[in-house]
């Protein structure tokens, strides 16, 4: 089985992505025979126009993911940018992309909607991310239930290519991971960047501090009974632990711990956790991520070039 997945260079990754995204991806090292994760600063583009930003997000995001346990010794990890037949790939497959599937993708509506301009690029946006997939002949593209759209897409694509031109790109599967749960945020909404209510992985601890002490409670007094069930603090900290830990601190919080008490203890516990992390977030030199980096765009076109040939060959261009 040959996994692939990719992540925007958008922004402090928080707890919400470790567990989402980052923890269930990074199984598949193991699992898969082989796994392949980038970063899409290409897609980046579509949004971010400023140089020091896209330079700095793409780095920063290299660097998160590898101090999180992408390990280069098990999967291939690399910028999208730094393999050209992603971009080379999305001509050929833009050319049999019906107008009208681009004009379904509801991610495009969604951002137009929020305001982001409406580029080509934004448009063409499924077109990419289909190159992205097809040119690994990837089985299985795990991906958060707003992307499965995208990868049905990809799907299409390969479809009408094969049938075009003979059988050239496996058709990839989403593996959407309904099983996560959501992890709420500090309001106790969804957490997302977008809504502020975000509990950092790495900075400063002082950040994080803050986050977790600003976690909304209900007005109990400091002794009465707590319901974990319904207290946001508690379903934060149960992620950290496992069941028997996370079965007595419910008992605590049923015999009266203090709000203020329980947010210390999830602050030590999250520091606990993450803490090895973090460390390694610390030590990461700029250079030793810019060559893993580098090494993996080397990987990743031992596949692609040959790939690319076999697409050149197949309509025509060679
Ligand atoms: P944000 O909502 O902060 O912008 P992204 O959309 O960049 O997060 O999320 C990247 C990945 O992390 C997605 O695959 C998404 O499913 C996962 N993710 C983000 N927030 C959460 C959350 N609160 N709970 C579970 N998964 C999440
Ligand atoms: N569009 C995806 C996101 O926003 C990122 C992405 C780009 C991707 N290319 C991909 C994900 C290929 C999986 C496979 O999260």
């Amino acid at each position: 089985m040959k996994v692939l997945s990719a992540m925007q260079p958008s922004g402090t990754l928080h707890l919400g992505n470790f567990f989402g995204s980052m923890l269930p991806n990074r199984g598949y090292q193991d699992s898969a025979d082989q796994a392949l994760f980038f970063i899409v600063d290409l897609h980046a583009m579509t949004t971010v126009h400023d140089a020091d930003v896209l330079r700095k997000a793409r780095h920063d995001a290299a660097r998160d993911y590898l101090a999180a346990g992408f390990d280069p010794e098990k999967a291939v990890i690399f910028f999208q940018s730094a393999v050209p037949e992603h971009a080379e790939l999305q001509w050929i497959l833009s050319t049999l992309t019906p107008m009208g599937l681009l004009e379904r993708s509801v991610s495009y509506k969604d951002k137009v909607q929020k305001g982001i301009d409406s580029s080509a690029g934004l448009f063409m946006y499924p077109v990419l991310m289909a190159a992205d997939i097809l040119l690994y002949d990837a089985d299985k593209v795990p991906v958060g239930k707003d992307q499965k759209q995208h990868v049905e897409m990809a799907r299409d694509i390969a479809q009408k290519f094969n049938n075009a031109y003979g059988e050239t790109f496996a058709l990839p599967e989403p593996e959407v991971r309904e099983e996560v749960a959501v992890v709420p945020g500090t309001d106790g909404q969804k957490m997302s960047k977008s809504y502020g209510n975000t509990i950092p992985l790495f900075g400063d601890e002082k950040s994080i501090q803050k986050a977790i002490m600003s976690t909304l409670t209900d007005s109990k007094e400091k002794d009465d009974p707590k319901d974990p069930d319904t207290c946001v603090i508690y379903q934060i900290h149960k992620l950290l632990l496992d069941e028997s830990a996370a079965s007595a601190l419910a008992d605590e919080y049923r015999n009266g711990l203090p709000y203020g008490d329980a947010k210390k203890r999830l602050f030590e516990t999250y520091m606990d956790y993450f803490g090895e992390m973090r460390k390694k977030h610390e030590a990461l030199k700029d250079d030793f991520v810019a060559e893993v980096l580098y090494n993996g765009a080397i990987k990743a076109r031992e596949i692609a070039v040959p790939k690319m040939e076999a697409v050149k060959r197949a309509v025509g261009l060679l």
